[in-house]
Order: structure tokens, then sequence, then C-alpha cells
């Protein structure tokens, strides 16, 4: 059968992961897609990089923008980040060029998703995007197959595994928060602009991307109030503790008689509860369906391995010729929201 061939742009983090996934289980990947899958290319912004990984057996591109359009990749694979500048471009120039793109950028998907998808299904391409929410948890692929026979009524969670990584660490170690930050960026779970992540902005990516999912909406990322944990206190991690409870940074979606309600902020939860447990860099999402009820997934939200295995299952599912809708349905069908402001100041 013939190779799925692949052009990978970016290899930090998540990059470097799944280039190392593709070399260690090639014989595991070929057997359970049916066909090989390889590299052809890969891009990054610094070609004399050590990145501790040989590739060598790959041509290296300057410019994603001309990796995205090789006649010789069947799939862009985009590990870049950011919402806008090359990612943007690179993505749009491989949809365009009719490749399939699999992305880990949840502020790619939550800002311009839509555009992205519409453009994808215009084209008979597929964009896939599982590691841009929660790591290596398959929520996406858990929302939009495993509980497509569902009205989703709710979905909400910890979604942001640094955060949770330096609120427990604060908590459980007594540490400052310039220690547990450089722990969270040792570990590979921060943003490139770390500001994304204290400040609630890449919990709610992730959440616009769910609420759009399981709406059947456009992702709103505008309409998702915010607040981050950046006021959060040692003082006030203590006084929560001394109460019985712990601060996590939760996301909540829900559609109400008023419209979509969509929030993202640091809340008080029992610490003996699932939510009140979680620790260092895991995640949780908590979905309610019609007749599934509750489900509860839970995992590491950021890392290497984990990313790179969600980045994976993208494109082990491309290989094996699946082709589903990005958002669950044909993007050009997914509703304008009504957004609904929340009770909770
Ligand atoms: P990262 O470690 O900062 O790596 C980014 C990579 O992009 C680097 O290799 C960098 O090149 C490359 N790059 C930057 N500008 C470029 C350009 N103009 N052209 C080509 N390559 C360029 O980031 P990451 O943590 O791997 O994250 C990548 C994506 O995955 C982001 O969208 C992020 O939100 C998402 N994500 C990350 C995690 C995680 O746990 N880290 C989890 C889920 C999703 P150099 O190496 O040469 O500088
Ligand atoms: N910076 C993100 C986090 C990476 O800490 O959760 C995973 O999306």
């Amino acid at each position: 059968a013939s190779p799925l061939r692949l052009g990978i742009a970016g290899l930090g983090t998540v990059g470097t992961g799944t280039v190392k996934i593709i070399r260690k289980h090639a014989k595991l990947l070929s057997a359970r897609c049916g066909r090989p899958v390889t590299i052809t290319a890969v891009s990054a912004r610094d070609r004399m990089k050590n990145r501790d990984l040989d590739l060598s057996d790959y041509d290296w591109e300057d410019d994603a923008r001309a990796l995205a359009v090789r006649d010789d990749i069947d799939v862009f694979v985009e590990l870049i980040g950011g919402d806008e500048g090359i990612a943007r471009a690179s993505v749009t120039e491989a949809l365009r060029a009719g490749k399939d793109v699999v992305t880990a950028n949840k502020a790619l998907l939550a800002i311009h998703g839509q555009e992205l998808a519409e453009l994808a299904e215009e084209r008979g391409r597929v964009i896939r995007f599982e590691a841009a929410v929660a790591g290596g948890i398959p929520i996406i692929k858990s929302m939009t197959e495993s509980l497509a026979g569902n009205q989703i009524r709710r979905v909400m969670g910890v979604m942001n595994g640094t955060c949770n990584y330096i609120l427990t660490r604060m908590e459980n170690g007594g540490l400052p928060y310039e220690a547990v930050f450089e722990e969270a960026r040792q570990l590979g779970y921060l943003e490139a602009d770390p500001t994304l992540d204290v400040g609630g902005i890449d919990a709610s990516h992730k959440l616009a991307i769910l609420a759009a999912i399981a709406f059947g909406t456009r992702p709103s990322f505008d309409a998702v109030e915010i607040e981050g944990i950046e006021r959060v206190s040692i003082d006030d991690i203590r006084r929560a503790a001394d109460m019985g409870y712990r601060i996590k940074l939760l996301g909540v979606a829900q559609m109400t008689a008023r419209g979509l309600e969509q929030r993202m902020s640091p809340c008080l939860v029992p610490a003996d509860s699932p939510l009140g447990q979680l620790q260092g860099g895991t995640n949780m999402v908590v979905v309610e369906g019609d007749s599934v009820g509750q489900i509860v997934l839970r995992g590491a939200g950021a890392g290497e391995g984990p990313t790179a295995s969600a980045v994976m299952s993208d494109i082990v599912e491309i290989a094996r010729g699946v082709r589903m809708p990005s958002f669950g349905q044909p993007a050009r069908d997914l509703a304008t929201p009504q957004a609904a402001r929340t009770a909770v100041p």
C-alpha cells in the first residue's frame, strides 16, 4: 500500500514528540493503518538547533509555507502555534493545495476554525485537531464520534496543565510562583507566550472548541467570559484548603434558554472531589449527554508524549481513510450562537 507522507512544521515539544513516535512505532503504525506512515520533510525556525533527534532522513524546508504545498506530501502537520502568521498561512495554503491537515493549535482553531474547516470541506480535505484540547485525552474523538448519538447538555473541566500544575505545586510544596513556573517550562507545558496559560486564554480556546462540537455552533472564543489565575495568591490557596476546598481554573460551557454560556474562572471545588484531586499537569473533562449521562475523562493535558500521542491519533485516522467533519458536522451548517452572560460575576 502507498505510504501516507507527512510534512511536519514545528519541531518543539510536540513536533519532536511526534517524530519520535513515528520512528519508534513504524511497524506498529504500518500494521494499524494498513500502510506505512512516513515523514518526507520537516521545518522549524532554526535549522542548526540541537534537537536531540536524527532528522537526516528528511528534507528540510526553511519556510513552512513551502513545506505545506509540496507535491510529495499528503498531510501537513502544523505544530508551530499562534492564531495568525505562519501557522494560519501555512495551514490555509496546505488546504488550498489539497492536503489534509493535522494541528495541535487551539488558538488557530478557536479563532479561525470555522473558516478553515469550511475550506477543508470545499476542497474535499480534512483538518483534524485532537491534540488541541486537553493534550493526551481523546476528547475530540469522544465527542464527535463516540457520543454522536447524544444531545450534549454541558461540557466542563480543567483544561490547562500549566495552571493546574502551578496551583497544585503552590499548595503542596508551598513553593513560590516563580519556581513552579520554571518547573512547568521544563516539563514542556507552557505556551510560547505563557500569559496565554495563566491568563486563562489557552483554556478558553479549548473550551470554545468543545462548545462548538457540543452545541453545533461556530467556535465563539470572543464570547467566553475569562478570568485567569494571576490574582490567585498563596493565601487564597491556604484559606481554601482550610475550608476543605481547592482552587481550580474551571471552564464550563452550556446551552441555556438565554443562549450559549461559556466561562473560564478560578473556582472552589471540594478537595476530596475528582476535580479537587487533580494534580500537576493533569486535565479533566466532564461531558453530560442526554442518553449517556455523565462521562469523565482524565489524563495528561500537556507535555511531549501525551500531546504527540493525540497528534498521532489524527494521523492514523487519516491514514485509515476516515473523513469525519472536523466539528462533528459540516462546518457550513454550524450555527452562530447567541451568547449568554453568566449569572456568576
Ligand atoms: P514549541 O516547543 O515552542 O515549538 C514550536 C516550534 O515551532 C519550534 O520548533 C519552532 O522552531 C517552530 N517555529 C516557530 N516559528 C516558526 C516558523 N516561522 N516556521 C517554522 N517553524 C517555526 O511549541 P509546542 O509546545 O511544541 O507547541 C506547538 C503547538 O502545539 C502549539 O500550537 C501549542 O499550543 C500546541 N500544544 C502544545 C502542547 C504542549 O504540551 N506543549 C499541548 C497541546 C497543544 P525552533 O525550534 O527552530 O525555534
Ligand atoms: N500550555 C498548555 C497547557 C499546553 O498548559 O495545558 C497544552 O494545551
